[in-house]
């Protein structure tokens, strides 16, 4: 059985801003977020967070999580901050103490972490400057003996370049046992959560060590600094994944995932495009550059040209979207449909081979196949106070700049006249003009510019 427990009541005084530490975001997730979600992998039994600055700001952005919180006020160090936690673990199971600025701990590392139950299990990193970190101390056997604080450590001991990770696993049983001889006799006068390896060792209980398969992954934030550089390395390391996927990114440097990109084969990312919640690119999909995707399908063959915005979109094969597209939530386009620049459309249904190439906007609209929707044709589906639904038939021509008022249908294989303002439905197959006839009015003068007065 698995208990974890995740502190995050540090304050981040170097964050200098008004949100706790553990809120800040990450590939568009919070710090703390990116805890839990690898935290869950590990099924445990309990997961517990130790919160403190910020009040309930924590806990209220977490809400959608099985965890309990458990407020640590003041803050006396780490071990202090497990010991708040001790009434809600389970002397038969293991704890796993992680941190909620630490956020790209890795799920296989830490199950590598877990492997030895009954011993105390350190994950440590071999440092070139190992400045600011607990150092492991081994005697002359490399057996661990206990973890020196930097600001407690003889200057001998600060040469060792062996660091204490923070991240630990240990019986729990025995972890209370421990936490419960705690003293705060130390530089910084903290109960130190560290000085449980040196009683693991006087016990005989053995000290387990383990490494991360990369160093980022217990890099921790303390500044925006720190949160800027952790944010180019994920976002580099995903980039990686995604080529040796076999996708042809045209810069890996300049791409964005925050939140999950599946890909099939042969998709092509132009740079500068952001991928946001959860986006499924099929076969040979292209996304041309500085393009936006959030929480969307693409299904395979559909090419999507430079700054289009789509978002909660469900998109078919074979389609031509872009430049300048932004297809809103709501948005069902089958396949083989062109959505050509400055287009939007909203909560609409849109059937195979279907155009809207130039300047339109669709809303709460559902369009059937082969129609062509003229430039700067637009749904008109707000009254001021209610929303209404246009229908448009299978093979309709709707001329350039009509104005189509909801509710109303434009009945299969109509002719809509351009500039026409369509009130009222339309007869199948007829042609439907609502403008004004065309006159010429012989020797009209245009108006002549007045003088201007002098002041
Ligand atoms: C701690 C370790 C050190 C390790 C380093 C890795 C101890 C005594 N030292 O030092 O060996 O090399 O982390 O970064 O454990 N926290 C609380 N409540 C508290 C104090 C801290 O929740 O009362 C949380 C902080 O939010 C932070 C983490 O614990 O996430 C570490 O605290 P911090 O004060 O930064 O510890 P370090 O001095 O860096
Ligand atoms: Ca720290």
């Amino acid at each position: 059985m698995l208990n974890i427990v995740i502190l995050a009541a540090g304050k981040g005084t170097r964050m200098h801003s008004d949100k706790p530490k553990v809120l800040h975001s990450l590939a568009g997730r919070p710090l703390l977020q990116h805890v839990l979600d690898t935290a869950t992998q590990l099924s445990p039994a309990n997961t517990c967070i130790v919160y403190g600055h910020g009040g309930e700001a924590v806990p209220q952005a977490m809400a959608q999580y099985a965890a309990s919180f458990v407020l640590q006020e003041p803050q006396l160090g780490t071990g202090h901050a497990v010991q708040q936690v001790l009434p809600q673990l389970n002397d038969n199971s293991t704890t796993l103490v992680l941190y909620g600025d630490v956020p790209l701990i890795q799920t296989a590392t830490l199950k590598r972490l877990l492997q030895a139950p009954e011993a105390l299990s350190l994950l440590t990193l071999h440092l070139d400057n190992p400045t600011g970190y607990g150092r492991i101390m081994r005697d002359s056997d490399g057996k661990v003996l206990s973890i020196v604080e930097e600001k407690d450590a003889t200057p001998q001991q600060r040469a060792t370049c062996e660091v204490n990770t923070g991240i630990l696993a240990a019986p729990t049983r025995l972890l209370r046992s421990w936490l419960a001889k705690l003293d705060n006799n130390n530089k910084q006068g903290e109960y130190y959560l560290t000085d449980i390896v040196a009683m693991a060792v006087a016990q005989g209980v053995e000290v387990s060590t383990t490494q991360p398969a990369n160093s980022w992954e217990v890099m921790g934030v303390n500044s925006k600094v720190q949160l800027a550089e952790l944010e180019r390395i994920w976002q580099q390391e995903q980039a990686l994944q995604l080529l040796q996927l076999g996708v042809t990114l045209a810069d890996p440097a300049r791409l964005d995932v925050r939140g999950k990109l599946v890909c099939g084969r042969d998709v092509e990312i132009d740079v500068g495009c952001i991928f946001e919640g959860e986006v499924h690119l099929g076969n040979k999909v292209r996304v041309g550059a500085y393009t936006i995707i959030k929480n969307s399908n693409v299904e395979a063959g559909t090419h999507i040209a430079p700054y289009s915005h789509i978002e909660l979109a469900d998109i078919g094969g074979n389609c031509s979207i872009g430049p300048y597209a932004r297809l809103r939530p709501g948005t069902k386009l089958h396949h083989d449909v062109h959505i050509g620049n400055f287009v939007e459309i909203k909560n609409s249904e849109i059937a195979t081979g279907s155009k809207a190439n130039h300047l339109s906007y669709i809303g709460d609209s559902t369009v059937g196949s082969r129609v062509n929707v003229g430039a700067g044709t637009i749904t008109c589906n707000y009254d001021g106070v209610n929303k209404h639904r246009t229908i448009i038939e299978d093979d309709v021509f709707i001329g350039s700049d009509t104005q189509l008022i909801a509710p109303v249908t434009v009945r299969r294989g109509s002719t809509i006249g351009a500039g026409s303002t369509i009130t009222r439905d339309t007869v199948e197959s007829a042609l439907t003009l609502s403008r004004s006839k065309q006159i010429s009015v012989a020797g009209w003068q245009r108006p002549a510019k007045k003088a201007k007065e002098e002041k």
